[in-house]
Parts: structure tokens; C-alpha cells; sequence
């Protein structure tokens, strides 16, 4: 099920107004087909634009979108995928996450669970997954959804937060992990065994980053405002990194998970 979702996405974060359509269709003409996108970002509406502008054809762009917490109360969910249909454009999206688990668990995971399963049951959403869950809320998702419901795991995950035990679990039960902050936001210029293996490879720092994730079978959604950036980026699917390139990088020194907000689930 998780084979038709493109690895290499562009994230929407911040690209709102009109630099954000003008980057996000220059992703769609650079080659990437997945955009990523969320009701928190204030960014469907220029995603469904780009998507307009671009002229491709829908069913050529995977779209993903996240339901902000504010809607996983009950009856709360189907409403507001709807709205995010009519605000991008478009019938179905191709994959839905519950964005964050509620913070200090305020509402039971069958709420929300069982609603984001309904909508794809109603055709709203070909896929659904979740973003932020640990391995106990994944159990239950997988006991309440069945295994191979959810699609994937949006996590933070990139060299430098390698995010091992909740990316080993996703692996073992089939659910894909999504890279967010897959760059690190340009944190990894600082380590020299990064910089080392992009010169050998006449590469950039970002673009290891992002041939690792993918050479680990992960999917990653890097974002930029930047023209040259969004296709070097791009570019880094081509990029093949040895045996021991990956090595060298699954050895770096770890630091600590950068986004971490109050009543976060208690992380693996
Ligand atoms: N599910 C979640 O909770 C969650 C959380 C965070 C993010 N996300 C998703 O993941 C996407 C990516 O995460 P992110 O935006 O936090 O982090 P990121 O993609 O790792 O980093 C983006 C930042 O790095 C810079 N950058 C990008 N490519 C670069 C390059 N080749 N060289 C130098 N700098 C570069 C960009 O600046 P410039 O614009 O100046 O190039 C931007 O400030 C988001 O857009 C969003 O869709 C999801």
C-alpha cells in the first residue's frame, strides 16, 4: 500500500502567499509529485494553486494533509477534511495524518482513530496515516485499525536525530516512515563527516542527508523558498551513497529531538 507514495516530497511549511505558490509550483516543475501540506500551515489553498498552475494532472501529485488537534474531537474530523478538500481544490486527498497526538493525551486514540478511518472509508482520503506517534499509540492504532491501516509515521528523523527506536518499529510493522525536518535545517554544515562525504561525492551537506533517509527506505519532505535549493534537493535522489558512507553517518554523534512541544507524548 505505502509503495504509491512518492519518497521524495516537498514540504509546504512556511511557503505561504505568493512566494509559497511560486516555490511550490517550481517544486512541481523541478519533478517532485508529492506535496505535503497541513491545516496548521495556512498553505492548502497555494498547494491546490501550484497544483492549477502546474497543469499536470491531478492524479500525477500525491497530496498529503494533517488534521490539526483541534479537530480530532468527536465529529470534528470529517467536517474539516472537507473544508481542507474544498480549500486545496480537489475530491480526495491521497493521504490524510493526524498531525500531532492530543497533547497530554486529552482525548482517547479511538476518537480521533476511528473518524480519520471513516473518511477514508467515505473516499475523502485514499490513505491515512498519523505524524508524531510513538510505538504505544502505533500499537494501539495497529490493535483498533488492524496492521497495514496506517500508512505511515511522520517523524522527525534526519543524520543528526536518527529517531532509531520508533523508525525500527515502523520498519518491522510494515508503516513507512516520513522524514520531517529531513535537512535538519541547516544544522549538519557544522559536521565534518557530512561535509566530508559531500565533497566526495561533489554533493551538499543536505543532499547526503537526504539520500541517506532515502537509501533506508524512508520517505523525507525537505522544503526550501529557494529556487537552486528545491532542485539540488530534488537532485539528491540521484545521489548513491557506499556502504560506508552510511555507516559513517549512522555512527554520528546524536543531538536532541528540536521540536518538542508542551504535552508532547512521552518519546520512545
Ligand atoms: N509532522 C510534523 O509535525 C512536521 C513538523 C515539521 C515539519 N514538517 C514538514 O516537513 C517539512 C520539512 O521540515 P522543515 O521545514 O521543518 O525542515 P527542513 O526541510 O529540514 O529544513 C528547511 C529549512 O532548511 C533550509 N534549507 C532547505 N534546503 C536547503 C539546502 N539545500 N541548503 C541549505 N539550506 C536549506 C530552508 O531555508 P531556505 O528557505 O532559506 O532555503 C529551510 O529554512 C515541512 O515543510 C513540513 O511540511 C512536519
Amino acid at each position: 500500500m505505502t509503495a504509491s507514495i512518492p519518497r521524495l516530497g516537498f514540504g509546504t511549511w512556511g511557503r505561504t502567499g505568493a512566494d509559497g505558490i511560486a516555490a511550490i509550483l517550481y517544486a512541481l516543475e523541478t519533478g517532485y509529485r508529492h506535496l505535503d501540506t497541513a491545516q496548521s500551515y495556512g498553505t492548502e489553498a497555494s498547494v491546490g494553486e501550484a497544483m492549477r498552475q502546474s497543469r499536470l494532472k491531478r492524479e500525477e501529485i500525491f497530496v498529503t494533509t494533517k488534521i490539526k488537534v483541534d479537530n480530532l474531537d468527536p465529529g470534528k474530523l470529517l467536517p474539516s477534511l472537507r473544508k481542507s478538500l474544498e480549500t486545496i481544490g480537489i475530491d480526495q486527498v491521497d493521504l490524510t495524518l493526524i498531525h500531532w497526538p492530543p497533547p497530554y493525551d486529552r482525548i482517547e486514540p479511538e476518537v480521533y482513530l476511528e473518524q480519520i478511518a471513516e473518511a477514508q472509508a467515505m473516499g475523502l482520503t485514499r490513505m491515512i496515516g498519523v505524524s508524531n506517534f510513538t510505538i504505544a499509540l502505533l500499537e494501539k492504532a495497529g490493535a483498533l485499525l488492524g496492521r497495514g491501516a496506517i500508512a505511515t509515521n511522520q517523524i522527525e528523523l534526519n543524520p543528526l536525530f536518527q529517531n532509531q527506536k520508533i523508525a525500527s518499529y515502523c520498519k518491522e510493522h510494515d508503516i513507512l516512515v516520513t522524514c520531517y525536518q529531513p535537512v535538519a535545517q541547516r544544522r549538519m554544515g557544522d559536521v565534518e563527516q557530512m561535509r566530508a562525504i559531500a565533497v566526495r561525492h561533489e554533493a551538499t551537506v543536505e543532499q547526503v542527508a537526504l539520500a541517506y533517509e532515502l537509501s533506508k527506505g524512508y520517505a523525507a519532505i525537505p522544503t526550501s523558498s529557494k529556487p537552486e535549493r528545491i532542485r539540488s534537493n530534488w537532485l539528491a535522489h540521484k545521489l548513491n551513497l557506499t556502504a560506508a558512507d552510511v555507516e559513517a553517518i549512522d555512527a554520528l554523534p546524536q543531538s536532541s529531538r528540536a521540536i518538542d512541544p508542551p504535552g508532547a507524548p512521552l518519546w520512545d
